[in-house]
């Protein structure tokens, strides 16, 4: 009987067999050790001695092979959480890149292409690197500090990544082919398409022959790769001081009803190769600044800019 009792206790693997071995062997009204018992009363005092204490041993071992079989199936179902292990799981929840890293890597992907290398540069700048290279006067009106983040003794939180290419020529020879990107801050009001920081893809490449015909091939191959062979783009004249001729690159909306500016671009100004000790009678070059934001929310028909910032996980999770 304790064999047998053991062996039963022992291979039970779930609560509920736990229970049948205990009704079989435990049971107070069927049980076989109640039946043993019974059978007890029936025998001779003089065996009846000996029978009681092997009695007593097997019932002890019966009891202790019960409680051991009950805490190991408990254990298991505790372990689980007192979840039933043989549900399906819950799959965790992972992260992904956030959609203006997924837009920033994919442009160094696409430039990189093009052959243009990545440059970088800080976000509090100098304002010789901000304006003055940049062909922009102290008396300039760009420079008020109503449009700017002004910090102290001269530094400011920069207002374009054109910054960038000042820190290249300064520290290299020509030819140059380099991308930057980074954040730009400006006081603007903030609304479904202006925010006071975002960020920016600049481009540079100086070269002995480097017309605005280069120019305007590497944006249009730029936008037909990043926002499909369909995408409408057109270059507005314009003016910026570090360029001559400037123009404004505009990108036909999803939608298809409205322009939207996409950046600005032109021809760098014989001032800034002269502020970098470049020979603007060697070499000639073109530049361009593009808001990564805007790209990001044309490729993914995305409406307001601040989605991109408040972090709601049911808007990046989409992406
Ligand atoms: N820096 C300009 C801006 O922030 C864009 C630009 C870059 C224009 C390079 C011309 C050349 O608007």
């Amino acid at each position: 009987l304790q064999a047998q009792a053991a062996q039963a206790f022992e291979s039970a693997t779930t609560a509920d067999a736990v229970e049948v071995a205990r009704i079989e062997y435990l049971g107070q009204k069927q049980g076989r050790l109640k039946a043993a018992q019974e059978r007890l009363k029936t025998l001779e005092p003089a065996v009846k001695r000996a029978y009681g204490q092997r009695f007593n041993g097997v019932k002890q071992a019966l009891e202790i092979a019960f409680d051991a079989a009950r805490s190991r199936v408990e254990r298991r179902t505790t372990a689980a959480g007192g979840i039933d292990v043989t549900l399906p799981g819950v799959a965790p929840r992972l992260g992904h890149r956030h959609p203006l890293t997924q837009t920033a890597d994919e442009l160094i992907d696409i430039f990189g292409r093009f052959g243009f290398a990545v440059a970088r540069g800080p976000e509090v700048e100098d304002v010789r690197h901000n304006f003055d290279a940049l062909n922009i006067p102290p008396v300039h009106p760009a420079r008020d500090p109503l449009d700017n983040f002004y910090l102290s003794e001269g530094t400011m939180l920069r207002s374009q990544t054109s910054t960038i290419q000042i820190r290249v020529m300064e520290s290299q020879p020509p030819p140059v082919r380099v991308i930057a990107m980074g954040r730009v801050y400006r006081p603007d009001t903030v609304d479904a398409t202006h925010s006071f920081m975002f960020h920016q893809v600049e481009g540079l490449m100086v070269d002995k022959g480097v017309t605005m015909a280069d120019l305007k091939t590497v944006l249009r191959l730029f936008a037909r790769s990043y926002l499909g062979e369909d995408v409408q783009i057109r270059f507005r004249p314009s003016f910026f001081p570090f360029t001559e001729p400037s123009v404004e690159v505009d990108m036909l909306w999803h939608g298809g009803d409205r322009w939207v500016e996409m950046g600005g671009a032109g021809m760098v100004d014989p001032n800034v190769f002269k502020a970098v000790g470049y020979e603007p009678e060697q070499v000639t070059g073109f530049a361009f600044g593009l808001g990564i934001e805007r790209l990001c929310m044309r490729r993914h028909g995305i409406d307001d800019i601040r989605l991109l910032y408040q972090n709601d996980v049911r808007f990046l999770d989409q992406f």
